[in-house]
């Protein structure tokens, strides 16, 4: 698909305001909440923090809750964005011996950084639901957004996780 530099410029400034008013894990949660509501060709948007050696999962939307809420770096599209340190781009998971499966629509993913004082904390992973779903501008427009996201990935590690909060 494509995100055009006239839909990528106001998404970026949404997102600054998003970051403006909220922190760590809400304001992630609104931010895949965002990326999702705004963009018909992603159906689910996830934020994986960096924990140990493995990540887990700090935020999604999307018609589905994963499976794969804890993955090992050592696995995954995830794992291999975060230890090639890079964005993954997967036009066809079918034929990616890495992809770990959570969807029966998913048929393509990109799965981008999130770096903090130059250490990778976490990634923005996209499912969608065609092959070749993801193009270059979804790369550059992700990476934008990936770049904003490194304070709230970190913030939302000293948080309490959603199942340990007060109700
Ligand atoms: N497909 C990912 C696992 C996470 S789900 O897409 C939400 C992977 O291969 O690492």
């Amino acid at each position: 698909m494509t995100v055009p530099d006239r839909r990528a410029t106001p998404a970026l400034l949404q997102v600054d305001a998003i970051l403006a008013h909220l922190a760590g894990r809400q304001a992630l949660e609104e931010v895949c909440r965002f990326l999702r509501a705004s963009f018909a060709h992603y159906p689910w948007v996830g934020v994986y923090r960096v924990e140990g050696d493995g990540l887990v999962l700090d935020a999604w939307d999307g018609a589905q809750a994963t499976e794969h809420t804890r993955i090992p770096i050592a696995r995954g599209i995830c794992g291999q964005a975060v230890r090639e340190e890079r964005t993954v781009v997967v036009d066809d998971v079918r034929s990616d011996p890495n992809y770990l499966a959570c969807f029966l629509e998913t048929r393509a993913e990109i799965v981008v950084p999130i770096r903090h004082g130059g250490r990778v904390v976490g990634e923005v992973d996209i499912d969608g639901n065609a092959v070749r779903t993801f193009d270059a501008s979804d790369r550059r427009f992700l990476e934008a957004v990936a770049t904003k996201l490194g304070d709230a990935v970190v913030r939302s590690a000293s948080e309490p996780k959603p199942s340990e909060a007060p109700s």
